[in-house]
Order: C-alpha cells, then sequence, then structure tokens
C-alpha cells in the first residue's frame, strides 16, 4: 500500500506537508520537522525585512486556531543564511513561502530559488493586483510556483485561470478565514486582534470549505498541480483532500492544537485508513473522483441491536422526538422525517439506513 506522490518529478514519501505558520519559522523548527515522518516542508513566509507582531498573537480553541501573526520575524538574511545548512540535511522536497510584492521578490527570490524545490506565494484580495504579481514572481525563477488563495476569494475559477494564465504551476487552497474576532468577556475585550480587533481562522472548522473549493477547482482544471490546505486533522480528513482533488495536503492548525506529533500520527494511520477504505494507493485516490451525488439510501434508520449501547444520542438529538428511551432505543416511523442525524451522531455505527 503506498502512500508516495510524485507531483512535477518531485518525490514525497507520503503526501502530508506542513502549512506556512510558527512551526516552520527558522532552523530548529525546519530540522525538527524533517525528522518526522512528513512527505516535504515548506517555511514561513520570508520576506525582506522581519515581521513586527504585534503579542500575543495565537489562541486555541477546541477545533480552532485564531492568529494575526504576520510573515517571518526573522529577515532575507537569516534565511539565506540557514538555507544552505537546512538543504544540506534535509530528506525531502522544500517549499519555501515568500511575499507579498513585486518589489519584495525580486529581492528575495533570486536569493532563495537555489534553495527551494518550489515556491510558494502567500497572496492577499487584491483581484488587480494578481496578474502582474504572479507574471513578477515567475518571471524570477525557474523552480514551480504555487500560488495560495486566500479564502476571500469569491471566484476560486477566476483566481486559478489568471494565476494559471501569468505563468504559475499550481495553487494552494488555501489561507486562514477572516476577518475574525475572539473574545475576552471577562476583560470585555478581543483576546488578540490586529489594530482593528480582527484575527484570522483556521482549524477543523473550516475544513468543509477547504473540500467543497478543492472540488470545484479539480472538476474545472483537471490537471493542475493543487496543495489542499485547511482544517485537516487526520488521515481520513487528509484523504478526504486528496479525494476532492489535492494532489499533496498541507496541515498547521491541528499540530498547534494537539503538537507536532500530530503530523506523525496522521501520516503513520494513512495505511490503516486506506485499507479500511479499500484505497490501494494515494496514487489511485489522485485520480478518483469525488461523487457529489450523495451515495446515502434516504431511508428509516435501522438500529443493529448488537451494536447499539443505549448511549441515548439518538433519542436525545432526534429534532422530531421519532425515538423513545428503553432497554433499547425504539423508533416510530411515522416521525421520522429520515434526515440521517442519528446516523451521523451514533457512537459505534449501530444505525444505517439513510446516509449508508
Ligand atoms: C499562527 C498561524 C500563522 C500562519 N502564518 C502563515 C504564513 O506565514 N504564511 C501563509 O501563507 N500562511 C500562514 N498561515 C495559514 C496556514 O498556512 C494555513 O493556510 C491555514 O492555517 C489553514 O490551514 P490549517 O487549518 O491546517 O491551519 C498561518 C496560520 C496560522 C494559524
Amino acid at each position: 500500500m503506498s502512500t508516495k506522490v510524485e507531483l512535477l518529478g518531485m518525490i514525497f514519501e507520503n503526501p502530508i506537508l506542513p502549512a506556512s505558520g510558527p512551526i516552520v519559522e527558522g532552523l530548529e523548527n525546519l530540522l525538527s520537522l524533517n525528522d518526522l515522518p512528513l512527505g516535504g516542508l515548506v517555511t514561513k513566509t520570508i520576506s525582506v525585512t522581519a515581521a513586527e507582531v504585534t503579542k500575543p498573537c495565537i489562541v486555541g480553541t477546541k477545533h480552532m486556531i485564531y492568529n494575526t501573526e504576520l510573515w517571518s520575524e526573522m529577515d532575507i538574511d537569516y534565511w539565506v543564511g540557514i538555507l544552505p545548512e537546512l538543504v544540506q540535511k534535509k530528506t525531502k522536497p522544500l517549499g519555501i513561502s515568500v511575499g507579498y510584492t513585486c518589489e519584495d521578490f525580486k529581492i528575495t527570490v533570486p536569493r532563495l530559488s537555489p534553495f527551494a524545490d518550489f515556491f510558494e506565494v502567500s497572496t492577499h484580495y487584491n483581484r488587480a493586483a494578481l496578474p502582474d504579481l504572479v507574471k513578477c514572481i515567475t518571471s524570477l525563477t525557474d523552480k514551480p510556483v504555487f500560488i495560495k488563495m486566500s479564502p476571500h476569494i469569491e471566484d476560486e475559477i477566476w483566481f486559478v485561470d489568471t494565476i494559471l494564465k501569468n505563468g504559475a504551476t499550481g495553487v494552494v487552497a488555501f489561507n486562514s478565514f477572516g476577518p475574525g474576532a475572539v473574545v475576552d468577556l471577562s476583560k470585555r475585550s478581543v483576546l488578540i486582534g490586529n489594530q482593528d480587533g480582527n484575527s484570522w481562522v483556521s482549524g477543523p472548522a473550516i475544513k468543509p470549505f477547504a473540500i467543497r473549493r478543492i472540488a470545484n477547482i479539480r472538476a474545472h482544471f483537471p490537471d493542475m498541480p493543487i496543495i489542499g490546505c485547511g482544517g485537516v486533522e487526520t488521515a481520513e480528513d487528509a484523504l478526504e483532500m486528496i479525494l476532492a482533488g489535492a494532489d499533496l495536503v498541507q496541515m498547521l492548525s491541528s499540530a498547534l492544537l494537539k503538537g507536532r506529533k500530530q503530523y506523525a500520527a496522521v501520516v503513520d494511520k494513512l495505511p490503516k485508513v486506506m485499507a479500511e477504505n479499500d484505497i490501494e494507493s494515494v496514487e489511485s485516490l489522485r485520480k478518483t473522483t469525488l461523487m457529489l451525488k450523495p451515495s446515502g439510501k434516504g431511508d428509516y434508520p435501522v438500529i443493529d441491536p448488537v451494536k447499539c449501547t443505549n448511549c441515548g444520542i439518538c433519542v436525545r438529538v432526534c429534532p422530531f422526538e421519532a425515538y423513545v428511551a428503553s432497554t433499547k432505543p425504539i423508533f416510530s416511523e411515522d416521525k421520522c422525517i429520515r434526515c440521517g442525524l442519528c446516523e451521523s451522531l451514533c457512537p459505534v455505527g449501530a444505525i444505517s439506513g439513510a446516509l449508508r
């Protein structure tokens, strides 16, 4: 069972990469991630000068990260100084993330290019500036250039069409959501925020938006490399994103919420989840199209009395109170609207009929 991905002549032992952020800031972090079983590496976004980030700048909740980080807090000279050692020691492809203007790229990209296996460009939502920005960076390097989409982009097909016409190789979909706000009720203030009180949101809560965008991009651009990003936490999430159309998958917030061992947890579990779902190889999944028509029958729920532990969740959650608590839940067809909610929430898979 192979997790290998071959893309643009690069070999990734598995499809999991870190996404740009604090975990890939600086030499020590990148060497530590190189020792994990990741398929590749990506740096924090590098610009000419070091970013001056107001602290505190990261808050974690159960399903989300809020952040007000900018680009790297190290300048271009730091990065050019450490990259020879990283390139000598690394054992996997390295993506270098850069931002933000053509003037920045003219200074950073020629100095970084010898060390990059590919570039990733962090973009903000500036529709008018996009064509020249992409033309600029692609004229400065012969390495593959992935343009990272902000979720503010309303028309992802226009975005991808524009970047391809101007020389980009592929897309990273996508960056954190925003602006959002995270509140400290006791202090009547935001917990973190920029000058306008804004923060940006990422983590498991944004996965459905990433999956849907990726599926739409893939449907319109069958052969373009796509790096999926947004809310990946488990091996299942990563494989879902590949089925949606991603060639590689990045993750950050889950590793911030659970620690960087989460990268190894996801990679180590890939073969098991692939076997459970009859996925021969990641390459074969890349060639499979996500069906946008649900495969469930939409029938009434059938409860398997052997699997049912009588936990009571179906009784509590049914919006029409179609279940009555007993030694095992008793279900009545005349109240049920076959919505599937009970089946999706049953922790032991004892209910079938609507979704599966
Ligand atoms: C603390 C933090 C810092 C980030 N810094 C960068 C950055 O420097 N460059 C960039 O392109 N994206 C940055 N991102 C966005 C992530 O790379 C990623 O696109 C986003 O968080 C969605 O993925 P996730 O849900 O797996 O975290 C940052 C995100 C967080 C949470």
